[in-house]
């Protein structure tokens, strides 16, 4: 084992400091959404006579989305994804950091946050508790388009039979109600109710997990044919490592509310750095078993976000920890095409 003191460690400012996102993709895409040390903690009673904690759900994320791309976010459960999902749809506001939003800076003191509102949405993972059970289907997504168009009545009827149609559902669909549709029609419908707006960008928390398997790939391809059509942007947060291959063209690992592997899909999915996306690879045989050299299981609990180890939060499970790690936060740096925070990356790699 090398010793602590010989670990090379970068500086941040060499590498463009801890925040710095991946560099920009090239070619004519834009910066639809930049978010830097995003952060979301909550303050939570631990009973009586005893002090409140504060839980990290979310504790400096950083990335820069382009038009037209898919950023993937992928972790264990609890690991803060949800939470990054209300934050960037503006359902919360961050504790700390900035969320710029077509160039508009959403944190800032005056920020107008209606017209960005209809500007991102969002697709939930159980689409029966998502839609109004007492609105019939034709009336969800009226509403949208009555709130924040002035299209007329007949205009608007004509955008919602087009949608509808675009996302694979029939013209006699629009008087039914949510309980008269099968799990991956209900998807559909809350599909066609983010893309109504045609948002530039649509942040989807898991948006398959809750359907049948036989389902997921029709729900996911019609998010892609979606992407295709009107260049959105998507932040799509799943667990499942299939799922993400499946729609990204970024990837973002996390782990305890920060980013520990973050770069296009090509370069984390062909040779993850980071033994936490490594474990989770080792995890997922469908995920090209033929490449995978170094299988790590992935060994006890996440840690509580209440009581985070001190340095490297996955140190606790990490085989090649050594009591630097235990120490010392790593902070992300670009390696090999990608960011990754892990002080011992170069050591542990063959
Ligand atoms: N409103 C809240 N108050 C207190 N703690 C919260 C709140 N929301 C989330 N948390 C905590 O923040 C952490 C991250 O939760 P989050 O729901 O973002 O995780 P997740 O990655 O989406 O998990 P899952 O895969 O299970 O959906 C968890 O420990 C959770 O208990
Ligand atoms: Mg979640």
């Amino acid at each position: 084992m090398t010793q602590p003191s010989s670990i090379p460690l970068q500086s941040p400012a060499s590498e463009g400091g801890p925040s710095s996102p991946l560099p920009p993709v090239e070619g004519s895409a834009h910066t639809v959404m930049s978010a830097r040390d995003l952060a979301r903690h909550y303050t939570v009673s631990r009973g009586m006579l005893r002090p409140q904690a504060v839980v990290k759900a979310l504790n400096g994320v950083s990335f820069d989305l382009q038009s037209g791309r898919t950023l993937a976010v992928v972790g264990e459960s609890g690991c803060g994804k949800s939470t990054l999902a209300r934050v960037l749809t503006l359902i919360e506001t961050p504790t700390s950091g900035t969320l710029a939003i077509d160039a508009t800076e959403t944190t800032a003191a005056h920020a107008d946050l209606k017209p960005l509102r209809a500007r991102v949405q969002m697709v939930f993972q159980n689409p029966y508790a998502s839609l109004n059970p007492r609105k019939t289907i034709g009336q969800t997504l009226d509403e949208p388009l009555a709130i924040n168009t002035s299209l007329s009545q007949a205009e608007r009827a004509g955008k919602i039979a087009a949608m509808m149609q675009t996302v694979g559902l029939r013209p006699e669909h629009v008087a039914r109600y949510p309980h008269m549709f099968s799990g991956g029609q209900r998807q559909r419908v809350a599909i066609a109710r983010a893309m109504i707006l045609q948002p530039p960008i649509v942040v989807a928390d898991e948006p398959v997990s809750a359907l049948d398997v036989s389902i997921q790939a029709q729900i996911l391809n019609l998010f892609m044919d979606l992407q295709e059509r009107f260049a959105t942007s998507y932040v799509f947060v799943s667990h499942n490592l299939a799922v993400v291959e499946h729609v990204a063209d970024d990837v973002m690992v996390m782990y305890l509310g920060r980013a520990v592997e973050h770069g296009p899909k090509a370069a984390v999915f062909g040779k993850p750095l980071h033994p936490y996306t490594k474990a989770l690879m080792s995890a997922t045989p469908a995920i090209k078993p033929s490449e995978r050299r170094v299988k790590i299981p992935l060994i006890g609990e996440l840690p509580s976000p209440l009581r985070p180890p001190p340095g490297c939060a996955f140190a606790p499970r990490c085989p090649y920890a050594v009591d630097h790690c235990r120490q010392v936060v790593p902070q992300l740096r670009m390696l090999e095409g990608r960011l990754v925070a892990c002080h011992r990356v170069e050591e542990i790699q063959g």
